[in-house]
């Protein structure tokens, strides 16, 4: 079935893991993401971004992830990623979504509490969990130094007022992550203090982490060995995820990986049989991509294997 992430992130706290966010954005996706949960026996979250919504067309995800429970057996949460606006959050709600983001970490916090408690409101009346942001994680186009990154972390003060005020279920935070392959331009750097003191004002809360990618260097090369051009990649070392998904962390967001693994396999697939056109073959090849590198996050990052 269908299920909100309340039972599975009260578990994931206290057992010290974190449930992994999948992207999802087509049917090879999909499959390829729930038979690696399948497989590992894990709790699973499908999200779906505007910008997923508009590509594929609400009805299309929604059946795909639908026809995805139904065959699997998994309880699987579906989830809007980064919804900007009331509306989207409440045609979600409508659409039989089991969780929300209400992302308004780009207003001011009082705006940012106003709208978070509004779509919190009509998702509760509706049996439906919210996760808000608080702090800027940022993507790959805020080109900004690392003085002003830090000073769009989440203040752990702020975060006890925002989440007593709204009655939100969860809250992603800004530590260090940005969203996209460019992560870091230095050394990688999370702020695990400010992590900790977010935990002590929030105990037991459910803490969520954007821009959660790593980047696998094997991925990048393999792109750019079959004609691909990418550069200056980075992400978020597995040890530095595994220490957060041992902490508050109960949710962490993957879609680049997923991406670079896909981009990967199709480029190599192609590149060695020039003459194959079926689509089937390298989809094929790449739904058996995503389902590798979703086994490996559960397994080596995550720490979900078995627990559902
Ligand atoms: O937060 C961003 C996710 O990676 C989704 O990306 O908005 O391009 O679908 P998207
Ligand atoms: P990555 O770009 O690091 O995969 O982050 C995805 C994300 O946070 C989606 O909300
Ligand atoms: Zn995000
Ligand atoms: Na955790």
């Amino acid at each position: 079935p269908l299920v909100t992430s309340k039972e599975l992130f009260k578990k994931a706290y206290e057992g010290g893991y974190a449930i992994g966010a999948f992207n999802v954005n087509n049917m090879e996706i999909i499959q390829g993401i729930v038979e690696a949960a399948k497989e590992e026996n894990s709790p699973l979250i499908l999200q779906v971004s505007a910008g997923a919504r508009k590509y594929a067309r609400p009805v299309y995800l929604k059946k795909l992830v639908e026809a995805a429970v139904e065959d699997t057996g998994l309880p699987v949460v579906l989830h809007l990623d980064h919804g900007e606006s009331f509306e989207i959050c409440k045609a979600c709600i409508d659409d039989g979504f089991t969780s929300v983001m209400i992302d308004g970490s780009k207003l001011p916090f009082e705006e940012n509490i106003t709208l978070t408690k509004k779509v919190v409101d009509y998702a509760h009346e509706h049996g439906v969990v919210v996760e808000a942001e608080l702090g800027r994680i940022g993507g790959v186009e805020d080109n900004i130094s690392v003085g002003e990154r830090e000073a769009t972390f989440t203040d752990p003060d702020q975060a006890l007022e925002f989440v007593e005020r709204t009655g939100v279920d969860s809250l992603a935070i800004a530590i260090g992550t940005s969203h996209g392959a460019y992560k870091f331009k230095g050394e990688p750097y999370l702020d695990f203090k400010r992590l900790e003191e977010i935990m002590k004002r929030l105990p037991g809360f459910p803490l969520v982490l954007h821009g959660a990618s790593t980047v696998l260097p094997e991925f990048v090369e393999a792109c750019n060995k079959y004609g691909g051009s990418i550069h200056s990649a980075k992400g978020v070392p597995e040890e530095m995820l595994r220490k957060a998904a041992s902490l508050g962390i109960c949710k962490i967001n993957i879609d680049t990986d997923l991406r670079l693994a896909m981009t990967a396999m199709i480029r190599k697939y192609l590149a060695e049989n020039p003459s194959e056109f079926d689509p089937r073959k390298y989809l094929g090849a790449a739904r058996e991509a995503i389902k590798e590198m979703v086994k490996h996050k559960i397994r080596n990052v995550l720490g979900s294997s078995n627990k559902l």
